[in-house]
Order: C-alpha cells, then structure tokens, then sequence
C-alpha cells in the first residue's frame, strides 16, 4: 500500500515568517529517503503554505509519485496542465477553513468536476476525487470519469467510541463499494500513528495520504524517522490482513 507524504505544514512553517525555512523540497527529499511513496501538496487559491514556485521544483525535482490537491477552478487547471504532476486529487475548498474539512459534493457540482477530469485525463494525470464515504458520491465519481477516489477519514479520525466504530464502518463500505464499480480507492485526512492501522488493514486500498501527523513528528524526530515509522506501521498493518504490498 502506497504512503503519500503531504508536505503543507512545512511550507505552514515558512510561510509563519514569509521567508526561506525550512525549505518543503528539503522535506520532500526526506521524505524519500523514509521510504514515501509519494508526496503531496495543495495549493490553494490563497496560497497560505505551498506556493506556484514549490510545485514547480517538486515537479522538476520528485520522482516519486507527485500528487496535487487542488480545487476544481480554471486557474488550478491551467497549473495542474502546465506542471503535470503525476496525479490530481480535486477538493473542495473555502477560504475560511483551516484545513480541507469536507468530500466534494460531487452530484451537486457535477458538471464543473466532470469537465476538470476530463481536461486533466486529456493531459494524462490519473485523476482521483476526494469524497465522503458515501455510495452516491463514489456512483458521481465513477460516471464523472475519475480514475480513483480518496475517501475521506477525517470523521472516523475524530471521533471516539461507538461512534468511530460507525465510521469506520462507513470507510469500510465506501472502500468495498468503490472496487464493486471498479474504480481505485485511496483514503486520508486525520489519519495518525494511532489510527492508521485499521484503515491500512482494509483490503484494495491503493494508498493513504498523510501529513499533519507526520510532519508533527517530524519536529522532535526528523523527517526521514517520522515517515519510516509511518510507512512501518502501515506495510505491517496491511500485510496482516493479505494485501500484498
Ligand atoms: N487528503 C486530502 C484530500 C487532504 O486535503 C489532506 C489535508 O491536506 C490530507 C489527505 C492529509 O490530511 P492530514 O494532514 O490530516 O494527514
């Protein structure tokens, strides 16, 4: 199972002094050392961590899997075209949140996210929509022409009790139903070095995609430990139950 490392919250740090540390390239080459599988960034339209300037020496720079986070709007688009990561993950995303708080609403928005897969595919980035763990949303992906989905873990991450039990639940089936309709299935948001095992132990997971916990560690332990140890626990976690890799 794939680990993409998210690198935002190094850029977060930079970017608390507008100036040059610490460096997210330094934090992506790192990162491969720990044994990522990809990295990840988001630009956003406020550009409040990554910058144009970021993607563009990640891309020149990263041969790992690169992944960007983006929200489905012209100017995201064109920079997705011109930088061609090797994958595109559409988000919803609103000025005022700290971070990506829900899935797309992928039928109320349909056409808008339908026709950025299709221009996406036409420059031939595998194209993946980050949803809720929702039947109706994953059906709205597979017939916008996505190639996967990411579903989203940031509720089974925050709750606790019965409740987390109905949440992972929820991912569980999401995952299941998503590979029933043959199409790929990711999954992240909150996911931690606590939480990471069940959700790595599902069955046809295709990868996780982290950062904020990482990137926490990665404080008091370096880059490199703090990814090992992540991509450790999620091979065991996913060995145990049969995946193969
Ligand atoms: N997946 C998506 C689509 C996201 O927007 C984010 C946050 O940027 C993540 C995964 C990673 O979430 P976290 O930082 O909580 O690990």
């Amino acid at each position: 199972m794939k680990l993409g490392v998210n690198i935002d919250h190094i850029a977060t740090l930079r970017q608390a002094r507008r100036g040059v540390d610490p460096e997210p390239l330094a934090g992506a080459a790192l990162a491969v050392l720990g044994g990522a599988d990809g990295i990840t960034l988001h630009l956003r339209e406020d550009r409040r961590h990554i910058n144009d300037r970021d993607l563009s020496i990640l891309r020149q720079t990263i041969h790992i899997e690169l992944n960007l986070e983006m929200a489905a709007t012209e100017e995201m688009i064109r920079i997705a075209r011109k930088n061609r990561p090797d994958m595109v993950t559409l988000v919803p995303e609103k000025r005022e949140e700290l971070t990506t708080e829900g899935g797309l609403d992928v039928r109320g928005g349909f056409d808008q996210i339908a026709s950025a897969v299709k221009r996406m595919k036409s420059a031939g980035i595998f194209t993946s929509l980050f949803i809720n763990p929702d039947a109706d949303d994953i059906k709205a992906s597979v017939d916008a022409g996505a190639d996967a989905v990411e579903i989203h873990t940031g509720r089974y991450a925050d709750t606790r009790g019965r409740e987390r039990e109905r949440e992972f639940r929820r991912v569980a089936t999401a995952v299941e139903t998503a590979l029933a309709l043959g199409i790929e299935v990711n999954a992240g948001h909150g996911l931690n070095y606590d939480n990471v095992g069940r959700i790595a132990a599902l069955p046809g997971v295709r990868g996780l995609y982290i950062g904020h916990s990482i990137v926490s560690r990665a404080v008091f332990v370096g880059m490199e430990t703090a990814v090992r140890d992540m991509k450790r626990l999620i091979t065991e976690a996913s060995r145990d139950s049969g995946n193969r890799d």
